[in-house]
């Protein structure tokens, strides 16, 4: 052996230290047995933002629910920051992973400030330190503080909702964000302008970015990647360039819905 076992496992790590997000031959089966997500293996450096495009049903949801073990894998793991998620404490790791979801999830009957400062607030920070955090955010999310703070989400538009929702998630700076279809409910103008300043908003934060989206358009502005699930599989990871120029079946079907001007499927 020409190197030795503790020197692999240094090199190993350090090799691991440089993704904050890796999936290994991750697997979920339902009781009955049907794998809903099949050996996945996909690694994300920090600042990233790879999105897992695919048809409905394609596994995209559970595979973001497996990355904060709102479900545990059947078989394979998740490493965040280099450490099997199976060691973290869950409740932990969740408030190290910010999550947005396409209704937003907002509490109802909490202002849009409350709303912000869950996580600051589970995490005990002072009042001031969490007032101030959330006007910050608030501002990053584009809603004007002295208007928006003490409304209720049935007070916001869609649209503020989702902003909202990214504050939130947001809020004690995580360095992971999961994003299921977040944008997919709104309108198409209202849906470009929050891509288009989420975008922005993901190169300044540097935030490492786990997007699922069946929008090939979405995908293709604000992914720096691009990782195609089929049928629990991932058939490829892609730059959107690449993407766009690939033979893989799969992938020119989605191409060719950009050319119809439709995306493949109606949103859910
Ligand atoms: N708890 C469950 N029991 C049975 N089937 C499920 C369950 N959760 C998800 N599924 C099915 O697994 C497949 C993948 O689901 P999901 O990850 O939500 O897909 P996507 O988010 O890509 O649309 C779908 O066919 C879905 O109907
Ligand atoms: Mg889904």
């Amino acid at each position: 052996m020409s190197i030795g076992t503790k020197a692999m496992n240094d090199l190993n790590t350090r090799l691991q230290g440089s993704y904050e997000l890796q999936a290994r031959n991750l697997t979920y089966r339902l009781p009955r047995g049907a794998a809903l997500v099949s050996g996945l293996n996909l690694n994300v450096r920090r600042g990233e933002t790879v999105v897992l495009l695919g048809r409905s049903g394609a596994g995209k949801t559970t595979t973001l629910k497996l990355i904060n073990r709102l479900l545990e894998p059947s078989e394979g793991e998740i490493l965040v920051s280099g450490r099997t998620t199976a060691s973290w404490d869950p409740i932990q790791l969740r408030r190290g992973i910010g999550y947005v979801i396409q209704d937003a999830g907002l509490f109802p009957h909490w202002t849009v400030e409350r709303n912000v400062a869950l996580v600051p607030r589970l995490e005990s920070w002072p009042e001031e330190r969490m007032r101030a955090r959330v006007m910050v955010m608030l501002e990053l999310g584009g809603l004007a503080p002295g208007e928006f703070a003490k409304r209720r989400p049935s007070e916001l538009s869609g649209g503020q909702k989702q902003r909202v929702g990214v504050a939130r998630a947001l809020a004690a700076d995580p360095p992971i964000l999961l994003m299921d279809e977040p944008f997919g409910a709104l309108d198409p103008v209202t849906r470009t302008e929050l891509q288009r300043e989420f975008r922005a908003l993901a190169a300044r934060l540097q935030k490492t970015i786990a997007f699922v989206t069946h929008d090939v358009r979405e995908a293709l502005s604000l992914g720096t990647r691009i990782a195609l699930l089929d049928q629990g599989r991932l058939l490829g990871t892609y730059s959107p360039r690449e993407f766009l120029e690939s033979s893989e079946p799969e992938v020119r079907a989605f191409a060719a819905s950009l050319e119809s001007g439709n995306g493949l499927e109606e949103a859910p």
